[in-house]
């Protein structure tokens, strides 16, 4: 049995998905702050807060889980700036209490999401797992921090782990009703949609300076049902006993903000109003993984790589629900 800590969010659920796919038994802790209900139906749901002991407690010994997959993190950037502490108590305080109440209850495997802000200016690309790590935001500084206590978790306590460091998540699983739903939304694929839509105003393109083909940032999108993917064979690894890792997760391919409006508008078959303005700060030019490692390691590979496909799943779900979850 599996505890899928945030299994409400747009990846947490994508893996509730593929959890119930497998007939793997799981259970779901979210507090449903950023997270929707609709989004986990079909799985099993306990409403609370990893920050809160007795909850976690209570939970681990209700149903010893033999494994733990933890999504109940803050993910903005820019938010993370400026509300540190938010990204502290949360993402790093948070992962700490369900950690102690795993070690009490003796659950000794652990899938955690961790991200490409982890690498912060890459000093080449593809970034492989053997890149510097150097966070520029506090955000990233969390996720450091958790994949450093897991190291010394697993030595200390024999609490083996997979950090999966996610690239740009995107995309949606095709006929299952899920799909990305932030608020606010920040990313660019959901932001572009929506703007083709008339749902948000148009979009603004950040920067067109970088030392890029077309001047526009790139980033490896990775479709969230790949990513879902990883999880299930994460977890395959760590009951076979395999040792903690950290592995890197993109979908191989770079694609610049203005080659992803162009795939919306192949996809949509209409216009994305946008304009172009200045660089967001802490964005780097180039972001793109090498996912080898997980791929020699694990036998993972990405089955949606064509930006069109990424787009067109995402398109199907924002278009059917363009108020996401409350449509
Ligand atoms: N972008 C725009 N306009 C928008 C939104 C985004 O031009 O309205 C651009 C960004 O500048 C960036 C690209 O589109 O170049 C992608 O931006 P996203 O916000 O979709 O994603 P990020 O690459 O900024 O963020 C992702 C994850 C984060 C993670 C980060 C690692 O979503 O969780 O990669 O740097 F921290």
């Amino acid at each position: 049995m599996v505890l899928v800590v945030g299994g409400a969010g747009y990846v947490g659920s994508h893996v509730c998905h593929a959890l119930r796919a497998a007939s793997e038994p799981h259970l779901v802790l979210d507090n449903l702050e950023k997270g929707h209900r609709q989004a986990v139906e079909g799985s099993p749901l306990v409403v609370g807060d990893i920050r809160d002991p007795n909850t976690v407690k209570r939970v681990l010994a209700e149903h010893m889980p033999d494994t733990v997959m933890h999504f109940a993190a803050c993910i903005e950037v820019g938010e993370s700036v400026r509300d540190p502490a938010k990204y502290y108590w949360n993402n790093l305080y948070g992962v700490l209490v369900l950690l102690e109440a795993m070690r009490e209850a003796s659950v000794e495997r652990f899938v955690f999401s961790s991200t490409a802000a982890v690498f912060g200016e890459p000093h080449y690309v593809p970034i492989d797992e053997n890149h510097p790590t150097c966070p520029t935001s506090p955000y990233g500084d969390t996720k450091l921090a958790v994949e450093r206590m897991l190291r010394a978790f697993d030595v200390a306590y024999g609490i083996r782990s997979v950090a999966l460091r996610y690239f740009n998540a995107s995309g949606a699983q095709p006929g299952a009703n899920i799909g990305e739903d932030h608020d606010p939304e920040t990313h660019l694929i959901p932001r572009a949609i929506l703007a083709a839509l008339g749902r948000v105003p148009p979009l603004v393109v950040f920067g067109t300076d970088y030392d890029t083909p077309d001047g526009t940032c790139v980033r490896d999108y990775v479709h969230v049902s790949d990513l879902a993917r990883a999880h299930l064979l994460a977890l395959a690894h760590l009951r076979a006993d395999g040792p903690s890792r950290a592995f890197n997760l993109g979908g191989g391919e770079g694609r610049s903000v203005r080659e992803v409006i162009e795939s919306v508008e192949r996809v949509s078959g209409r216009k994305v109003p946008h304009s172009f303005g200045d660089r967001r700060p802490g964005d780097p030019a180039r972001l793109v993984a090498s996912s080898k490692l997980i791929q020699s390691e694990l036998g993972w590979r990405p089955r949606f790589v064509d930006i069109d496909e990424i787009v067109s799943h995402a398109w199907v779900w924002h278009s059917a629900h363009p108020e996401g979850y409350r449509s």
